[in-house]
């Protein structure tokens, strides 16, 4: 008989021959920054979670920076929203504000800058519209405009977020023609469309006005196609490649972990809020729950996590 509980025959051991291992510098904070003043929203179906404006954003940042994570993902709230979602590209955007008021803050956080016009546009949709259709290249130079104005303010990387096609490579060469060839793309390669972004949509304003996002975000179902959008960022010049939601899609993860490139996974709103309503409920532990999800995570192959849960996940794993 092969004794297998030898080896968890007590606490030291179990670490000693411990597989896997979560740490702050694995893990990136979103953060939602809100146009006004004096704003400190709770998002209700994301409890714990706010939206702030710049004049309130010194409390979170302080806590971003004590925790030790490696850096932030921001995204922006405008107030002014148009169909061509100008304050995307606005030099004096919302997003491009925050950045540079966080710089001269915190100048070691990295600053992780979502790239999407959702959250600008009037429709709620990731791309320019015409009738029912969003359209793939129109949308294009758009994204490039807000990369190459996100990365003026201050952005160490660029994040886009949108799913059409070709933007990777659209991306990098505006960015290199502006004198931003060292600024690094985390290309959110495999994202799906999924029910798990709602709590998102709350907190970022952005769900579409009509429609759905299935004709750009993957379907569920596919596994192989995920790793030809992965394929297919990398040969375009990602630097980094996210598979989003990462729960549902740890297979996804497995796959995609075969690429020698860094590999991000979003732990997404749908995740989170799950988790936290469990708790409130004191049907789960939640410190146990979230961190065997985020050590699953790590397990399946992703390098960094993107979380809601990193500042109290940095507490729990100080604690052990
Ligand atoms: C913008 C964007 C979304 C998320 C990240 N960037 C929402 C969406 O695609 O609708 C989701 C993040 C989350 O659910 O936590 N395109
Ligand atoms: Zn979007």
């Amino acid at each position: 008989m092969r004794r297998f509980r030898r080896l968890r025959k007590t606490e030291q051991i179990r670490n000693l021959v411990r597989e896997t291992y979560v740490t702050p510098k694995d893990l990136i904070y979103p953060i939602f920054v809100a146009e006004g003043e004096n704003i400190k929203n709770p998002i209700d179906s994301m409890p714990g979670i706010y939206q702030y404006s710049i004049d309130n954003l010194d409390e979170i940042l302080q806590q971003i920076a004590e925790s030790k994570v490696s850096g932030l993902l921001i995204f922006g709230i405008p107030k002014h929203k148009d169909e061509l979602a100008t304050s995307a590209y606005d030099e004096n955007g919302i997003t491009q504000q925050a950045i540079r008021y966080i710089k001269s803050k915190f100048p070691k956080l990295i600053i992780v800058a979502d790239v999407c016009l959702c959250e600008y546009t009037s429709h709620g949709h990731c791309g320019v519209v015409s009738g029912d259709k969003i359209l793939n290249d129109e949308t294009l130079p758009l994204l490039s405009k807000m990369s190459v104005s996100l990365a003026k303010a201050g952005a160490d990387i660029i994040a886009p977020s949108d799913m059409m096609d070709g933007r990777v490579d659209a991306i990098r060469n505006a960015l290199d023609e502006n004198g931003f060839t060292d600024v690094p793309i985390m290309a959110y390669s495999a994202k799906f469309a999924s029910g798990y972004y709602s709590p998102f949509r709350d907190a970022a304003e952005s769900a579409p006005c009509f429609g759905d996002r299935k004709t750009y975000q993957m379907d569920p179902a596919n596994g192989k196609e995920a790793i030809r959008e992965i394929e297919d960022d990398i040969l375009e010049g990602a630097d980094m490649v996210m598979v989003k939601p990462a729960l549902a899609y740890l297979d996804v993860i497995k796959e995609a972990s075969r690429f020698d490139f860094p590999l991000v996974a979003y732990n997404v709103s749908g995740e989170y809020s799950m988790v936290k309503a469990a708790a409130q409920n004191g049907w789960i532990d939640e410190k146990r729950i979230v961190l065997e999800n985020l050590i699953a995570i790590k397990r399946a192959g992703a390098d960094i996590i993107i979380t809601y849960h990193a500042l109290d996940a940095v507490k729990w794993l100080e604690e052990i």
